[in-house]
């Protein structure tokens, strides 16, 4: 890991760095993030390794300008352009429908996507330089308290990063405000930097998420949404050169070993290898594609096996299990 100042010269190594796939913490107005390019899925897998992440959480896509979140989302939502206008660059993010171009481990395999127009000024000229838009969670491992210097992140993902960009203390200190406008009811999913109280100013009487009162299975604890129109089993690592599937049916493995011997079965009309060299971090990359190609595909039954559970292999065998027959 390298510290970065907030001089022009290493503003440009940052966006560099972020062009480059690297993982970058940049200072924004609320609280570090953990910064990569948005349109790289290896990147994406990267930050949710560097963090710890048990699931893929949706991530925020951080743009340089307002105009520039259209790049990511439809803001043709009610609300959407008035907010945009009034609150960014600001501590508002917004739930909106991706674009098609997102990729779906920014988005947890959701149709829509969290964008925000930070107000930081080196946060903006960072993603401004890169040229690409920015998803970046709060720069913590996984269940920690979000970092609101770069000594926070130095600490906690010190040895996780490529770079820090030391942008000193961030102003607001509380991650952003997180609204849901994709459906009929907009919805506060997080409160956060930018007052509620605002927002009902433009969203008269505009609903705040409420454990008590809103079914677990809203927002806040995202569950994967992701689940194949095929029916998928899952089997132990290498388990799947020891199945008889019915019909035309296709194997998800992990590594060359697993996929040799399930290409001896025979049994297979088609097998996808997440990763020939058992890394993780490129199956975490990989696996939404692999699903989504499958799934069009059309095949009888889909059999995926297991990854070990280390690192983003967790990450993997949980999207795994959300998308399986139970
Ligand atoms: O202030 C912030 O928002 C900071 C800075 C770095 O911008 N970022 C941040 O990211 O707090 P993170 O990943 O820690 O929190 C993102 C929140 C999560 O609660 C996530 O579930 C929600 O946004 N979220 C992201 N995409 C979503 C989506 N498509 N639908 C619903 N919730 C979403
Ligand atoms: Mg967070």
């Amino acid at each position: 890991m390298e510290l970065l100042s907030t001089s022009a010269r290493d503003l440009d190594r940052a966006a560099e760095a972020i062009r480059a796939g690297l993982l970058v913490a940049i200072p924004t107005e609320t609280v570090y993030g953990l910064g990569a390019d948005a349109w790289n899925r290896v990147a994406l897998a990267r930050v949710f390794e560097a963090k710890r992440r048990p699931s893929f959480d949706p991530l925020i896509v951080h743009v340089a300008e307002p105009a520039g979140a259209s790049e990511v989302a439809d803001l043709s939502a009610r609300y959407a352009a008035t907010l945009a206008e009034r609150f960014w660059p600001g501590p508002l993010t917004m739930v909106l429908p991706k674009r098609e171009r997102v990729p779906d481990l920014a988005t947890s395999g959701l149709p829509t996507v969290a964008v925000r127009c930070p107000a930081n000024a080196v946060a903006r000229e960072i993603i401004r330089r890169s040229g690409v838009p920015v998803a970046a969670p709060s720069a913590n491992p996984f269940g920690y308290l979000s970092p609101t210097r770069a000594e926070h992140v130095v600490a906690q993902l010190g040895d996780r990063v490529d770079f820090i960009v030391d942008g000193g203390r961030c102003p607001v200190g509380v991650e952003s405000t997180v609204l849901d406008l994709s459906t009929d009811e907009p919805l506060v999913l997080r409160p956060g930097g930018l007052p509620v109280e605002l927002i009902a100013e433009v969203i008269p009487g505009v609903r705040v998420y409420d454990r008590a009162t809103t079914s677990p299975s809203a927002p806040g604890q995202l569950p994967s949404h992701y689940a194949p129109s095929r029916p998928l089993y899952l089997v132990p690592h290498g388990g799947v050169a020891g199945i008889e599937p019915r019909g035309r049916a296709a194997a998800l493995c992990f590594g060359s070993d697993a996929a040799k011997s399930a290409e001896r079965g025979g049994r297979w009309s088609r097998i996808i290898d997440l990763s020939p060299s058992m890394d993780p971090v490129e199956a975490a990359a990989t696996l939404f594609d692999a699903l989504h190609e499958l799934d069009a595909a059309g095949f009888d039954e889909l059999w995926a096996e297991r990854l070990p559970d280390e690192g983003l292999g967790r990450a993997v065998n949980d999207r795994l299990y959300k998308a399986s027959v139970k």
